[in-house]
């Protein structure tokens, strides 16, 4: 039994942690996702100490850590352009790419695999560690196998403590879930287990993203699967833990109506209060990274409570919320109970300066949900695919340079020629629309019924076949010039051109369920608008 240190992160104790390593010991370390447990990636008798104080099953394989790219060589057989360009992008971070491997590294590190998954952290300690060792490190999550990965030094010591020499504390870990795991093929990549690298930040380097089944649906123990961490029980509380889709009111029906004195309930920031049982959050509603670094924690504070059943709130699936739900699910052993309704979907559009935003903020206050298009406009241009596509089609002139999409210059090539709009527009709907479909399913996972598409082009797009109700927003020429001068520091002319480009009343007020004419006051907008969300709303 060994009495277990947690050492600060000073320059002699990284010394300490170093000369452990070389001779052949584990060490729990920092990493900006959550604590590893580290060892040569090259010595076979420290790579079976780890697996024995997991007690980590033989077949899931560890990932191999690495400080700068020369280290690469050393671990892997071939690294694929593909690759080089992802580790560019987003080493040191939290991706880890599953690569060929050399024949320098274990088996036993691979679990017997052809390939090795290689990480290069950003955390300063662990690339100061891995420097001083000089050699690649293999480290799991630090975590007793089955239970929650560690986000603190502490979380590491009530799961190892006697059975490693020490641990460096770096502080609590940024990300707080372990990181985006990618198979790699020729520009494309599939996520294999994910993470803080979302979807979208790899299609800026990649023109396509698979994503594994593992990561939304069961596997049995005997599958074969591409990531055999996808297969085992994980991250599991002593409690049985249950996901529950749903809005926060029904959420609290359901809770009052199934709850006893042993249940616990596992919800967002300021939802305690609706509560007379145990509770533990886990973050903000609308933020999945402030989930992410939050959620381990919490699944292990439900083990300090003494509880038979929790019910948890549900992580939105998409962006890094993807990364939560995923773990959770995992919490949960895949139960999840479905208490959503199919929610309406109302376009909002209009003209440049007629009160759109204003519009979509009192509708936000009365409950609905807001898909911006704008945003997510702005996410699609960033793709490798779209980007390529708009390059070959407009030339290298569109681009700044440092080869990123100069977007003044794109917007002066796509309003001097109609056709240059309808080629961009071709490029860039179909996308938008399966986009905008993806945050439909979260939202109405979320439980809202009411989910409002912020569209500038609803008509255009034809994102109003999407939704059941349509509203526009329209305003005197002389109104909403004045205000897009003061809003966007225009001058005259400039605004007369956009507003020239615009159409007319008579577009939006003959396609639409309801317009709204915004010729006077705010208040009496914020009063329409709230009529309006009485009507959407059956009231
Ligand atoms: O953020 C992280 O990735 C943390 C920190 C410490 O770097 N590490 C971590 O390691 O989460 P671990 O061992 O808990 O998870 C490694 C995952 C497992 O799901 C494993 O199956 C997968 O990576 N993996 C490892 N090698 C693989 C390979 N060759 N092919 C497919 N999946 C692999
Ligand atoms: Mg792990």
């Amino acid at each position: 039994m060994k009495d277990t240190k947690i050492l600060t992160p000073e320059k002699k104790n990284i010394e300490y942690a170093k000369d452990l390593i070389l001779s052949g010991e584990v060490v729990g370390i920092p990493t900006e996702t959550v604590y590893g447990l580290a060892a040569n990636a090259f010595d076979v008798d420290a790579i079976e100490k780890i697996f024995k104080a997991k007690g980590r099953p033989q077949d899931n394989p560890l990932i191999v850590h690495i400080c700068d790219m020369d280290m690469l060589k050393d671990i892997t057989s071939k690294v694929s352009e593909t690759a080089l360009a992802l580790g560019k992008k987003f080493w040191g971070g939290p991706l880890t790419m599953v690569l060929p491997k050399s024949d320098k590294i274990p088996r036993c590190v691979t679990a017997g695999l052809d390939t090795v998954a290689v990480r290069m952290p950003s955390h300063p300690v662990a690339i100061e560690l891995i420097k001083a060792c000089k050699v690649p490190i293999a480290a799991p999550s630090a975590n007793l196998s089955g239970k929650p990965s560690p986000t603190t030094a502490k979380h590491v010591y009530n799961d190892l403590k006697g059975k490693i020499d020490c641990i460096i504390d770096g502080g609590e870990c940024e990300v707080g879930v372990e990181s985006t795991v990618i198979a790699v093929y020729n520009d494309s990549v599939e996520i294999l287990r994910p993470g803080k690298i979302t979807v979208d930040d790899l299609l800026e380097v990649v023109t396509s993203v698979k994503i594994d089944d593992g990561v939304f649906t069961k596997m049995t123990t005997d599958a074969v699967v591409s990531s055999p961490g996808m297969k085992y029980k994980h991250y599991s509380p002593n409690a049985k833990v249950v996901m529950v889709e749903g809005s926060i009111s029904d959420f609290c029906d359901y809770v009052l109506k199934n709850a006893d004195e042993k249940t616990g309930v596992l919800v967002f920031d300021g939802e305690e209060s609706l509560f007379d049982k145990e509770c533990i959050t886990y973050g903000k509603e609308n933020d999945s990274s402030n989930q992410a670094s939050r959620i381990f924690d919490a699944l292990r504070e439900i083990d300090k409570r003494n509880l038979d059943v929790v019910y948890a709130r549900a992580p939105k699936k998409s962006g890094v919320g993807m990364a939560v739900y995923n773990r959770l699910l995992r919490a949960c052993g895949f139960e999840v109970k479905k208490l959503t309704k199919k929610p309406l979907i109302v376009g909002l559009t209009g003209q440049t300066g007629a009160g759109k935003s204003t519009l979509c903020d009192v509708l936000r206050q009365c409950g609905a949900a807001i898909i911006d298009c704008d945003i997510i406009s702005r996410e699609v241009i960033a793709q490798k695919e779209v980007l390529d596509k708009l390059k070959t089609y407009f030339g290298e002139e569109i681009l700044n340079d440092n080869k990123t999409l100069n977007r003044k210059k794109l917007a002066e090539r796509v309003f001097s020629e109609e056709e240059n709009l309808i080629y961009l527009n071709s490029v860039m709907y179909p996308k938008i629309l399966n986009k905008i479909n993806r945050q439909i399913d979260d939202l109405t996972d979320s439980g809202y019924n009411i989910i409002i598409l912020d569209a500038p082009t609803l008509f255009e797009s034809g994102a109003d076949t999407l939704c059941d109700k349509t509203i526009s927003v329209i305003s005197p020429v002389n109104l909403r010039a004045e205000r897009i001068i003061k809003r966007d520091n225009l001058t005259e002319a400039e605004a007369t051109r956009r507003i020239n480009a615009q159409n007319d009343d008579e577009y939006y007020s003959s396609r639409s369920d309801y317009v709204i004419v915004n010729d006077k006051d705010q208040n009496n907008l914020i009063s329409e608008a709230q009529k309006i969300f009485k009507s959407l709303s059956g009231l």
